[in-house]
């Protein structure tokens, strides 16, 4: 068990990678806390897990919200006691839309749910992690390479990124590590939506392409690259950004 009595919270937990990482780290031993703004969906997820004799428990949260945030510390720390890793997954893929014609409440709305969300949850829990003098984040961002259409999503994501390596600096001296991901091309309800808005809307025929080339992958796989940096075999990783596709990162997947 590579996570075995650690405390991790996943948020966006109910549904594609979210779920994904949540059912992995329940696999590997790790008491879980699945945080999304759909209790039904979390509590499925919850099910799954405790099906597996798994510990698990759902905490109703949107992560934008720092008064909801700060609950789902509590809820953590009323459970058990502590907390070893954050996983900061939930996103939004925000307008689809070239940028002069997104409102400035869509682009902050993105920014808030994309970014924000993830300073306020890392905020919430580094006062326990210093505490302990141990911890793991991890931020699910995207790639660098530019997307048409997408620009306050890719903003904020690239943002997730310098999040990632400030806080690696700030609280390297705490040994709590801070990386960030590219979890390559998934097919989650995101992509679904994003192809819902048409070849047109993204510029390409992005996905069919990612299809015919076995770049689409399931969640599954990425999460295995988050297990990777909670756990034990990531020790002394801190901010580093990296990406499923890379072909290095897969090597060392395949070495686990
Ligand atoms: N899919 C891809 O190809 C891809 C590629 C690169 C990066 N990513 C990133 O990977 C992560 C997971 O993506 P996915 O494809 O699994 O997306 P998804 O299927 O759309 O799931 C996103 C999850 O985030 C949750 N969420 C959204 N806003 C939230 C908030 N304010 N508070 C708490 N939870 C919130 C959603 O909850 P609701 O069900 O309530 O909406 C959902 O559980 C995202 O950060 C995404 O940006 C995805």
């Amino acid at each position: 068990m590579k996570l075995q009595d650690k405390v991790a919270i996943v948020t966006g937990g109910g549904r594609g990678l979210g779920r994904a990482i949540a059912l992995l780290f329940g696999k590997e031993g790790a008491n879980v806390v699945v945080a999304a703004p759909k209790q039904n969906q979390i509590e499925h997820v919850v099910q799954e897990l405790k099906v597996l004799r798994k510990n698990a428990i759902a905490v109703q949260t949107d992560v934008s919200d720092e008064a909801q945030v700060d609950h789902m510390i509590q809820k953590t720390l009323e459970a058990y006691g502590t907390v070893d890793i954050l996983v900061n997954n939930a996103g939004s893929r925000g307008p689809i839309a070239p940028t002069n014609e997104i409102s400035l409440t869509e682009w902050e709305e993105t920014l808030r749910v994309n970014l924000t969300t993830a300073f306020l949850c890392s905020k919430a829990v580094i006062p326990t992690m210093i505490g302990k003098k141990s911890g793991k984040i991890i931020n699910i961002a995207t790639t660098l390479t530019p997307r048409p259409n997408l620009t306050p999503y890719m903003v904020a994501k690239a943002g997730m990124i310098s999040l990632a390596k400030q806080l690696s600096r700030e609280l390297k001296e705490f040994n709590i590590q801070v990386n960030a991901i590219h979890p390559g091309v998934m097919d989650t309800r995101m992509q679904e939506e994003i192809r819902k808005a048409g070849t047109k809307a993204i510029g390409t025929d992005m996905f069919e392409r990612l299809k015919e080339e076995g770049l689409l992958h399931s969640p599954d796989e990425p999460a295995k690259l988050v297990l990777f940096l909670a756990s034990k075999a990531g020790d002394g990783i801190t901010g580093e950004f990296l990406s499923f596709d890379d072909k290095e990162v897969k090597f060392l997947l395949s070495q686990e």
